[in-house]
């Protein structure tokens, strides 16, 4: 089942997706949540740092795991999706940094690193709450457009779209890596409830081909139509003026 939350700005949708994430914390204070990186869910981080530091919420018993990494660059390296988190929610909350899990984007070894990450995921017994993004494809995690639905952890080639479209975080498009580690469609649908945030006038075409058009591995996203359990997507009026225009009874308005 999927609602759709309307927010109007992009800070509104922040905070219903902080919502979500709060929700499941004061039922579950050890839950099991997956994070993303991206610009969308940036306002949703820091509405939770604010939630904790003012002490409504805690990640004392948290443990996360990511969706996805960049093969070649190193924890450390400043577009590193570890060094995102970190920088972005993981420094400026109470979480145990041991609690705290993304793919080793130097492994030597892809097949390795893609079973130890499915074996992080299932030793903590699946996830709680997924927050997820779309890219400008349809993608989740790096689950690009293919011909396919993935199952567990992958090695990604990435596309020209992706690569051009993260170029904008790198100092020259050769910088950005050409592939990535990804949590799989699988595991994506296997989390007990999923929050996407989405953001912007460039996402709202492929937002209501995602929810509305056909399902398929070309529109990665569009397997959510299929989810059993909720997704909530938070979007700004921009990213959901195609589904207002279409589907406007599909719209939760506050
Ligand atoms: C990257 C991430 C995705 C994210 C997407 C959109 O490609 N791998 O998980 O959803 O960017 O990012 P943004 O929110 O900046 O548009």
């Amino acid at each position: 089942m999927i609602r759709i939350i309307y927010s109007k700005t992009a800070e509104e949708a922040g905070i219903n997706g902080a919502d979500v994430i709060t929700a499941q914390l004061m039922v579950k204070k050890n839950s099991v949540l997956g994070f993303a990186t991206g610009s969308s869910p940036v306002g949703m981080y820091k509405e939770l740092i604010k939630r904790c530091a003012d002490g409504l919420i805690s990640f004392k018993g948290v443990k996360t795991v990511n969706l996805d990494e960049y093969r070649g660059l190193a924890a450390d390296h400043d577009q590193s999706y570890s060094y995102f988190m970190h920088n972005n929610l993981f420094d400026h909350i109470d979480i145990k940094d041991e609690n705290t899990h993304l793919p080793d984007g130097l492994a030597k070894d892809p097949e390795a690193e893609r079973a130890r990450y499915d074996a992080v995921i299932e030793s903590m017994g699946g996830v709680d709450v997924q927050v997820l993004g779309i890219g400008n494809n349809g993608h989740i995690g790096f689950n690009e457009p293919a011909d396919f639905f993935s199952n567990g952890t992958v090695l990604v080639d990435l596309t020209d779209s992706t690569i051009d479209a993260n170029s904008r975080f790198f100092e020259r498009r050769e910088d950005v890596p050409t592939q990535a580690y990804s949590m799989g469609i699988g595991q994506i649908m296997r989390a007990r409830k999923i929050v996407m945030i989405v953001l912007g006038k460039g996402k709202a075409e492929i937002l209501e081909r995602a929810f509305f058009g056909k399902v398929t591995p070309e529109v990665p996203a569009s397997i959510l139509q299929f989810y059993p359990g909720e997704v909530v997507l938070c979007a700004d009026e921009e990213a959901l003026s195609v589904i207002l225009e279409k589907h406007p009874e599909a719209v939760e308005m506050p």
